[in-house]
């Protein structure tokens, strides 16, 4: 779907960076803000807001697999990500548990990293950080060889990563870890309206999400953490979400987030149709484009991300002519760009820091068109063409093919 922005057409393929607000929830916003009563008061104003708490609870909870027991909203990806953390290693000391060893893996977001830096100064934890290659997948022998029982007590380990789309083999990594007896975190914020997957069967103690990712509001997320994990609040306040995040809910964007996981039926269909347009994207361009890789292409992913490597160009400069020409793509994570410094995660992976300043990342979502693609190859084979001609790299290409031949 195109919008007009500044007056101009524009073509979206950042939905990894956030999505747009799904019609259907645009259409019920204001009835839902008309029912702005607090859902803790006990008198008539708070009857329909609590009600419309509770039915977004079931929603959100029906939608992953799990209990609305296990629900704690929170406003987004990051905060869920520290709950987990900082949340379940307070509950653990302050019930005498010692183990202080955090694994995590290399691939994490910001918010997810940082927390766990923090757990370093708040509460002495050792993090180690579990490392991947250019697959972008962890490997199980290397969750297997750094557990150490008895001493650690959380990994964390994505379910799909925001740049590649490389998806995890989190089950698996599941039952190793509990074999050791620690709890397994996972981000799942990507991976809610992309690909359709169930909470119970990943068999995770803890998973974070975010409302915007799904065509909902900002503002809103969850954390699920199972019945039986202890998990301290961020946020004390006045005994909302069981005294798991103290405040007035965000019930807006909260009936936005719930409303859109009673739609949690429609991924499946949503995804291969990403699927086919970002398999036609790809053959595209790499028969259009010469010398182009696509990160992590033979590994599990999302079926509506793209990671590409194209040499002779730097990604800032064609994001910024791709933004010229109507379409708004990312050469990293959308909340590390601005930072000079190539992707972390593409970094970890074992790109060189040319390659990860030549990358750009695309991302479908359940609107994108066939045609919108078609669009999009011919201005990204254009303007590939005149940047390489700008920085001569036609005459680099082939005096590299004269050494090779050589
Ligand atoms: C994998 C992942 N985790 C967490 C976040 C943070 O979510 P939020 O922006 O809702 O705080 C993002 C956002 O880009 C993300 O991609």
């Amino acid at each position: 779907m195109s919008f007009t922005q500044s007056g101009k057409r524009r073509i979206y393929l950042d939905h990894n960076a956030t999505t747009p607000v799904d019609g259907e929830v645009l259409a019920r916003l204001s009835s839902w803000a008309m029912e702005w009563g607090n859902p803790s008061s006990i008198h008539v104003f708070g009857r329909g807001p609590k009600t419309r708490l509770r039915e977004a609870r079931d929603a959100v909870a029906r939608a992953l697999g799990c209990s609305p027991l296990e629900v704690v909203f929170t406003s987004g990806g990051s905060e869920a990500n520290n709950l987990a953390l900082k949340g379940a290693m307070s509950a653990a000391r302050a019930r005498g548990d010692q183990r202080r060893h955090i694994l995590i893996s290399a691939l994490e977001h910001p918010s997810l990293k940082r927390a766990a830096m923090s757990l370093v100064r708040d509460f002495n934890a050792e993090v180690e950080v579990i490392p991947v290659d250019r697959s972008g997948r962890v490997k199980l022998e290397d969750v297997q060889s750094r557990l150490r029982p008895g001493q650690t007590l959380l990994v964390s380990v994505m379910l799909a990563n925001n740049e590649t789309g490389v998806v995890q083999p989190v089950r698996e990594i599941a039952q190793i870890v509990h074999a050791a007896g620690a709890l397994l975190h996972t981000d799942a914020v990507q991976a809610l309206g992309k690909m359709p997957f169930n909470l119970r069967e990943l068999d995770v103690d803890l998973a974070s999400f975010a409302a915007h990712k799904f065509y909902a509001l900002k503002g809103a997320g969850a954390l699920y953490h199972r019945k039986s994990v202890p998990l301290d609040a961020l946020i004390d306040g006045g005994g909302q979400e069981r005294f798991r995040r103290g405040g007035t809910e965000n019930l807006l964007a909260i009936s936005a987030f719930g409303y859109m996981c009673t739609r949690i039926g429609e991924v499946a269909e949503r995804a291969e149709h990403m699927r086919a347009l970002r398999d036609a994207f790809e053959s595209q361009v790499r028969e259009r484009i010469s010398s182009v890789s696509i990160t992590a292409g033979e590994s599990p992913r999302l079926p509506s991300t793209s990671s590409l490597v194209i040499p002779g160009v730097d990604g800032e400069t064609l994001l910024m002519a791709l933004d010229m020409d109507g379409f708004a793509v990312s050469t990293g994570a959308a909340c590390s760009s601005g930072s000079p410094e190539p992707s972390p995660v593409l970094l970890a992976m074992g790109l060189s820091r040319d390659e990860a300043q030549a990358s750009l990342r695309v991302g479908l979502g359940w609107s994108t068109t066939a045609a919108e693609i078609a669009e999009f190859v011919d201005s990204l084979v254009r303007v590939v063409e005149r940047l390489r001609g700008l920085r001569g790299f036609q005459v680099e290409e082939s005096k590299a093919q004269a050494v090779e031949h050589a």
